[in-house]
Parts: C-alpha cells; structure tokens; sequence
C-alpha cells in the first residue's frame, strides 16, 4: 500500500488530498493520502518516524520547504539547485527529497501558452515557490528578471538562480508600468494592488489558485491551478512510478471542493 501526505503548518486549505485520494481510487492503486498538520517544535520527530510508520513519501508545504533538508538522506540534484524539497521519497530506509514545484510551473507555461523569451519579468516572493519559478525562468532567456521580495536578504538568493536583479517592495512602482509578466509567488493577495498598474496585455501569473483564470483590464489573469496539477502529478509519479495523471487531477478539481 502507498502511504502519502502532506505536511504543514497551519496548512489550511489544501486540494491536494482530494487530487491524490481521487487518483488513487480512479487507478485502483491501493494507497492513501493525509493531510496532517504538524506544529513546528514536532516537525523534526515526525520526518524521522516516517520510515518507521510504513510512509511511501509525503508532500511537504509551508513552512518547512527549506527546513526539511536537513532530515534528508539524500537530495535530488534540481532540488538542492532551488533550495526547496516539496516531495519526499522513502525508499530503503533513506528519505530522499524532490522538487516538483519547478516542474508544474514550468508545465503550466506551456499550458497556458506563456513565453518568456525576450520577456521583462517581475517575480513577487523568494520562498520555496519562488525559487522554483526562478529556476525554470533562466533557462527560458528572459530579457530581465526582477525579483522583489519583503524580506530582501531572501530576495537576494533567490535573485542568483536566474541572474535577477533585485529590489524592494517600494521600488515595484519605478517598474511595473514597463513589464511584460509578473509572478506573485507570495502567500498573499496581490492582485488589487498589482494589476491597475499593468500595461496592456501584460500576463500577471499568480501561484495561489483562489480565483479564475480569465482577462482583466486587459490583462491576462493566469492562477496557479495548473501548477499545482503538474506538481502534485509529478510527486504521485515519484511515488508510484506510473506516469504523471495529469487528466484525471483535472477531473478531480473539476468536480471535488476543497479539503
Ligand atoms: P512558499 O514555500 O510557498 O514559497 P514561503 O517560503 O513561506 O512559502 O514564502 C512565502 C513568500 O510570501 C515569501 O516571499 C514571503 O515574504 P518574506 O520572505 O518577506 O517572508 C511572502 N509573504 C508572506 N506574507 C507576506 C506579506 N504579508 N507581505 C508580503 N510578502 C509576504
């Protein structure tokens, strides 16, 4: 039996039970998955029972996608590039930690028809999420990255996987009439604040999902539902080895609510 989750702190709405839960009763493949909140002062004693409660391998979300490097065994090498694990692997004894965040967004790009190339692009955010985007950015050939950031030390080591350059939430004015995509890779709603001030035909790319896709003020509305697909098929693939379930996560979305 396959046994998954997702481990996070206060990990309040997730869709990730039910895209994984749905996917394994519509493949008849015997497994399961939890949410399971974990306080941060249990964090460390939960990754190392792992292996002794029989888990196959969990997702892992805010805010210890950093923070579980060090309970790891061994670490993809893409992963250890982006400084972020957000899928976990337990195979003979060891943990062995993945990055599946790069993949769905880079996934989600194609999907939604977004090119980079010779594109000014403003990334929002420079937590695990961000580093991903960040990294499947620089080999796209983008004509600048900048990355803005709250806390800018962070920004700063997100900003050497794409040779962005960074700034401060206060300088987000200076540029944002000029650029051709933003990303809000953070946790927070931005949308009101960010796209009256888009130019026309600009994309504004949100990672969060709790609004549609769709054209506003001429601007192209992009949420973040079909990287969480591509992730979360990506961490089943790991764990099962069948092949990514890309269409039946989207009957799964389609017809489930939030859990
Ligand atoms: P994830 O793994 O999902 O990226 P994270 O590592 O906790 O999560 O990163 C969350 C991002 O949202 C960070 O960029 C964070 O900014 P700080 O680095 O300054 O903490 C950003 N964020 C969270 N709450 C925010 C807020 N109220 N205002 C601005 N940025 C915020």
């Amino acid at each position: 039996m396959f046994v998954t989750g997702i481990i996070g702190y206060p990990l309040k709405q997730t869709y990730s039970p039910l895209l994984h839960n749905t996917t394994f009763n519509a493949l008849k493949i015997n497994g399961i998955y939890y949410p399971m909140r974990v306080q941060p002062t249990d964090f460390g004693t939960i990754i190392t029972s792992l292996k002794t409660l029989g888990f196959t391998g969990v997702n892992i979300t805010n805010p210890y996608k950093k923070k579980v490097i060090k309970y790891l065994d061994a670490i993809d090498t893409r992963a250890r590039s982006i400084g972020a694990v957000n899928t976990i692997l337990i195979e003979k004894e060891k943990i062995i930690g993945f990055n599946t965040d790069f993949y769905g967004f880079e996934k989600s790009l194609l999907e939604h028809n977004i090119r980079i190339k010779n594109r000014t692009v403003l990334l929002i955010g420079a937590g695990g999420v961000s580093s991903a985007c960040a990294y499947v950015l620089k080999d796209l050939q983008p004509r600048q990255v900048f990355i803005a950031n709250r806390t800018i030390y962070k920004a700063k080591m997100a900003a050497r996987l794409c040779e962005a350059d960074v700034i401060g939430f206060e300088q987000i004015k200076k540029i944002i009439g000029f650029v051709d995509m933003v990303i809000n890779a953070t946790s927070v709603d931005l949308q009101n604040v960010i796209i009256p001030a888009l130019k026309e035909n600009c994309i504004y790319y949100d990672t969060n999902y709790w609004f549609k896709s769709m054209k506003r003020r001429g601007i192209f509305v992009v949420n973040g539902l079909s990287m969480l697909i591509h992730q979360a098929a990506l961490s089943f693939s790991i764990w099962t080895r069948h092949k990514p379930p890309v269409a039946i996560m989207k009957v799964a979305l389609k017809g489930g609510a939030k859990c």
